[in-house]
Order: structure tokens, then C-alpha cells, then sequence
């Protein structure tokens, strides 16, 4: 994991309050331990996934939806149906049954663990946006106010993803790890694309009620990224 992945820690941490790294053994995955602790961040990452966009576009998570996925695992702070336009809506419904998959197809390969204690709540998103900033800004941002805020509250996530996915891919000992790996990195980079596209159509607006585009807010996420990364991945 180089610095691409560190940066993905690093803004990822902000939301979970705890990251879960099993430490149970199990006998019947015959995976190296590396590879193991990779795709277990992963899981991790997958459950903040699922249940940030499924809330956002239809207020209810995997409790309501995959109630086994969740294996008990405590339902998340502060998340919320977001006020999204039908078509958003519809996409965002996609990723969050696209990261479904992703939760099945990682317990099939690792253990895996119950869904970790997530902070979904507006503050967690407006802490990474101020930090972005290097100001708080006011009205703190919330990011399921509406279409624009959601998109670029989206622009974080599966960049996080892909660079953890990308960073780890290369550590991968086992072709059967490398093969999932592969998988997530692909859909991760669809999800991207698709976000990438959005806000772009949307360039030029102003994200209410601040005096500031939404190129400038990913220019700054861009930047913040590149910042806590240090030399990682650039755009
Ligand atoms: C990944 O591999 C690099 C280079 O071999 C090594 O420095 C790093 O510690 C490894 N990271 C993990 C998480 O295994
Ligand atoms: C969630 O995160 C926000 C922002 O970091 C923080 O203010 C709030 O206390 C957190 N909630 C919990 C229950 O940890
Ligand atoms: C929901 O979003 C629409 C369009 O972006 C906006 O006009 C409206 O004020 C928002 N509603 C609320 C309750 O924030």
C-alpha cells in the first residue's frame, strides 16, 4: 500500500468509527494474511459504500434491504434520504446495490465481520469539505441538501476505492484475491466515471448558497487528496 492508499485511509478514517481488522483465523481461507488484511479494508470500505448510497437515494440501508449483510453490525449515525432529482436518484440506487455485491462477493472470500459503526452524519462530510478549504465554511456543507452537494459528496468516495484498490492490487499474493480485487477496482472506476461525468454537465454552477463552483469544490477535494498523499496517484 503506498501512498494512494494511505491518502484512502486517511479520508476514509474520518467515517468510521472503528476499523475493523478481524484477527480470527479461519481455516477454510487459505489466503496469505496480507492479502487478507487488504481485502478486510476493504469490506470496510464496502459497507460505508452501500449504506451512504443507499440511504441517500432511498432513506433506508442494509437493515431494511440485506438485513444478513449487516450480521449485526450497529446501523449508521446521521445517515439520510437525500434530496436527489429522480435520475440521481436512480443512479445512486445503482452503486448502492452494485456495493451489495461487493459485501457478498468479499465475505465469500474472507471471513469477513459485521458491519463497522459508520458516521454518515453532514458533519463528518463538511469536516473533510473544510479540510479541503482550509476554512470551515458556513453554512457547514451538507451533503444531502440536494443533487449538487450529493454528487460532490459522491466524488470523494469511490475515488477512495480506487486508489486503495489500485494501491493494494500490486501487494496481492493470491490470484483468487487478485481476481476480486480486479472485480471492485472495475465497478469502482465505472462509479467514477459516472460522478466524474455529472458534476462535470455541472461545472460551472454555483453549489448554494456559497460563492463557489462546483469545478472549484473537486479542484480542492483534487488537491486535498493530492495533499494527504503526498506523492500518490494524481488525476
Ligand atoms: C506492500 O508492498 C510494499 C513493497 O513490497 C511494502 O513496502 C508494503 O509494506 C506492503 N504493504 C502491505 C500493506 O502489505
Ligand atoms: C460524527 O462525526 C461528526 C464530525 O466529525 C462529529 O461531530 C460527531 O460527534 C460524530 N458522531 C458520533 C456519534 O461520533
Ligand atoms: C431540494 O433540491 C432542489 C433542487 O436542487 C431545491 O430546489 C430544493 O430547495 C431542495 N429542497 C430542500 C428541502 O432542500
Amino acid at each position: 500500500m503506498l501512498s494512494s492508499s494511505i491518502t484512502a485511509t486517511m479520508i476514509f478514517t474520518r467515517f468510521l468509527i472503528f476499523l475493523f481488522i478481524s484477527t480470527a483465523v479461519n481455516s477454510t481461507f487459505y489466503l496469505p494474511k496480507s492479502d487478507m488484511n487488504l481485502l478486510e479494508f476493504s469490506l470496510n470500505l464496502e459497507y460505508f459504500e452501500a449504506e451512504y448510497f443507499l440511504f441517500g437515494s432511498m432513506g433506508k440501508g442494509l437493515d431494511t434491504i440485506e438485513p444478513n449483510l449487516a450480521t449485526g453490525g450497529p446501523p449508521p449515525i446521521g445517515a439520510q434520504q437525500a434530496n436527489l432529482s429522480l435520475l440521481v436518484r436512480d443512479i445512486i440506487t445503482q452503486f448502492g446495490y452494485q456495493e451489495i455485491g461487493h459485501i457478498r462477493a468479499i465475505k465469500k472470500t474472507v471471513q469477513g465481520f459485521p458491519r463497522p459503526l459508520l458516521n454518515l452524519s453532514a458533519d463528518s462530510f463538511s469536516t473533510v469539505i473544510n479540510a479541503a478549504f482550509e476554512i470551515p465554511l458556513s453554512p457547514p456543507f451538507d451533503p444531502y441538501a440536494n443533487d449538487i452537494n450529493y454528487l460532490i459528496s459522491c466524488y470523494i468516495i469511490p475515488y477512495v476505492g480506487l486508489t486503495g484498490y489500485v494501491g493494494a492490487n500490486p501487494n496481492l499474493s493470491s490470484p483468487v484475491s487478485r481476481k476480486l480485487v480486479a472485480g471492485l477496482l472495475g465497478v469502482e472506476s465505472g462509479q467514477d466515471a459516472v460522478i466524474r461525468s455529472l458534476l462535470y454537465e455541472r461545472a460551472n454552477e454555483k453549489v448554494v448558497p456559497y460563492e463557489v463552483t462546483v469545478a472549484e469544490f473537486t479542484q480542492k477535494i483534487s488537491q486535498l487528496r493530492d495533499k494527504l498523499g503526498n506523492s500518490g496517484l494524481k488525476d
